[in-house]
């Protein structure tokens, strides 16, 4: 195993207890958590709370600590998922190896179960920051997480993506803006949080923040190569769907071999930004590695 995947499988052990805890342990109706821990503990990378407790870790901050705003990331993310699967969105059956949540559960305890992971992780953010006598490096966190995840960030994002498929604006700086709103934002913001909950200095957290921009995009444009290359056995949700709905991708608008290329180029550049903060991270640099070549 690399050492970014023995990284890996140490974040995945750590988030998926305490995620499983947290919402085993909440005073939720039974068939309401049964559709919040079914999607939940689907599996999935945990890139988000992994690189938010990555990022504490390697800036000296307490990891502990930083543990609820990592896994009500990871909720945040789930909820994303089932909204993103139901038929009145991207309408898709399967989601990490799973039939999706909607499939199983019904399309209004699918809604349901996306609106009670969004408020639980604001709860669980909330409990963290009272737990800890109000620390200003916890709220900061939170509140950026926040920003990245609402009406400016991740929801924008997916409102652009629908309204693509009108072919509203099939235009780069779209295109870009779309996957920086609807994928990069979280990604992004996981790695500020946790600088932010290490209290990093600013030049640390721009030069992350700028990081974390890149490689969120990096990250939706192999994601968009995937559905045209992968498999729904290893990738674990359909493929070929970006097409069918007229979404605006970088395969449509680039190619294959195009996209390639401009997800080569990005990931250059998100390198180049770990170079720059002078601290000499594996973990960062083997991300991106990850993500040029993976399947899933
Ligand atoms: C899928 O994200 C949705 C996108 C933003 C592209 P991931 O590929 O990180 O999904 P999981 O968490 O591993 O299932
Ligand atoms: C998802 O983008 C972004 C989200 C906010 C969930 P996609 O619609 O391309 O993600 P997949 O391919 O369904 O995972
Ligand atoms: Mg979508
Ligand atoms: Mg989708
Ligand atoms: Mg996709």
């Amino acid at each position: 195993m690399s050492n970014f995947d023995e990284k890996i499988v140490e974040y995945k052990s750590v988030l998926e207890p305490k995620l499983q805890t947290l919402i085993e342990q909440a005073d939720i109706p039974e068939e309401l958590k049964e559709a919040m821990l079914y999607s939940v503990m689907a599996g999935g990378k945990r890139l988000r709370g992994s690189l938010l407790l990555h990022c504490c870790g390697l800036f000296g901050g307490n990891t502990e600590e930083a543990l609820p705003l990592a896994c009500a990331i990871e909720m945040v993310h789930t909820y994303s998922l089932i909204h993103d699967d139901l038929p009145a969105m991207d309408n898709d059956d399967f989601r990490r190896g799973k039939p999706s949540n909607h499939k199983v559960f019904g399309e209004a305890a699918a809604i349901l179960a996306g609106d009670a992971l969004l408020s639980f992780a604001f709860e669980t953010m909330m409990n963290a920051i009272i737990a800890n006598g109000y620390g200003k490096h916890l709220t900061d966190a939170a509140a950026y997480l926040t920003k990245a995840l609402g009406a400016s960030g991740m929801v924008a994002g997916q409102v652009l993506d629908m309204r693509q498929e009108k072919n509203a604006d099939e235009s780069e700086i779209m295109l870009k803006s779309i996957h920086e709103k609807k994928t990069g934002a979280i990604i992004e913001a996981s790695v500020v949080a946790g600088c932010m909950t290490a209290r990093a200095d600013k030049k640390t957290i721009e030069a992350l923040s700028e990081y974390g921009r890149l490689f969120g995009l990096l990250f939706q444009i192999t994601d968009d190569i995937l559905d045209v290359t992968g498999n729904i056995e290893e990738l674990g949700k359909s493929t070929g769907k970006d097409k069918n709905s007229g979404k605006l991708t970088y395969v449509k608008l680039f190619g294959l071999e195009g996209a390639r290329d401009l997800a080569a180029a990005v990931a250059v550049q998100a390198k180049d930004c770990i170079r720059n903060i002078g601290v000499s991270d594996g973990f960062l640099s083997e991300l991106i590695d990850f993500t040029l070549v993976r399947t899933f």
